[in-house]
């Protein structure tokens, strides 16, 4: 059983959880499950809200997936190369299909907090990344896969659920913006602003797998709405909505 099961299985896709998001885990039967700290290459993290586990489960008609449940940052102190350790591990376990989840702030005035986004394109601010050193000058113009994102707002309109689609900014945090930081995201054309997702999302296009992203808004950025910002806040939104990314999921995966 675990990671031995895994790799036996090679499961082809999986889905790395954001924060808040471990309740994804309960719309799939458990098969067998691993603590990161006994994969090699796999770290472990360190942010309330992260466990690190990676679950092996079955979808809709018996699928495979291999959920991680738990990420790193770059602003624990990692480079963008150390984040992204967890994609490499999963294409060494065979996984050629990502989902990438977070939680992010909402930029865009036409969306909702609460409402799931369709990560359409990203822009990376955090001034690393995890190709650094490595091999060099990858093409990232379809980062997502416009046909896998297509499937998703399928499913997401025969759920009656109001898919939003836009661009993910990621900053480096561990503070959250300022109210100008938030203005100027906004004038460079984002709709959501997170502090993970682009170093994976990156290393995995670096390795071929196909890539989605789906952030849950989980809270007005800076200045946009009338309370502080808190990641306990955070994780409790992100929890309560992950039932329906958790539906959408199993649907498309
Ligand atoms: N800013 C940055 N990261 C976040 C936010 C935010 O408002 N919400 C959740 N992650």
């Amino acid at each position: 059983m675990s990671l031995a099961h895994i790799q036996e299985v090679r499961p082809d896709t999986a889905v790395i959880l954001g924060s808040g998001l471990g309740g994804v885990l309960d719309a799939f039967e458990a098969e067998t499950q691993v603590s990161y700290a006994a994969v090699p290459g796999m770290s472990t993290a360190t942010v309330p809200g992260h466990t690190g586990r990676l679950v092996l489960a079955r979808g809709e008609a018996g699928r495979r997936v291999l959920l991680a449940q738990g990420r790193r940052h770059c602003y624990e102190g990692l480079s963008a190369f150390g984040v992204a350790a967890s994609v490499r591990v999963l294409h060494e376990l065979g996984v050629r299909r990502i989902v990438l989840t977070n939680a992010a702030g909402c930029l865009n005035p036409g969306f909702a907090v609460g409402d799931l986004m369709l990560i359409g394109d990203h822009l990376n601010l955090l001034g690393d990344s995890p190709l650094r050193g490595g091999p060099h000058f990858h093409d990232m113009s379809e980062v997502y896969d416009a046909g896998w994102r297509q499937a998703f707002q399928a499913a997401a309109e025969s759920q009656g659920l109001n898919l939003r689609e836009g661009v993910y900014a990621a900053v480096l945090g561990p503070q959250y913006e300022t109210p100008a930081e938030v203005r100027m995201l906004r004038v460079l054309g984002a709709d959501a602003v997170g502090m993970s997702t682009v170093p994976e999302a990156i290393q995995a296009r670096a390795l071929g797998m196909r890539v989605a992203g789906l952030s849950m808004l989980t809270n007005w950025a800076a200045g946009l709405g009338s309370s502080e910002l808190h990641h306990d806040e955070v994780v409790s939104v992100g929890g309560a909505a992950s039932g329906r990314l958790a539906l959408l999921l199993r649907a498309v995966l």
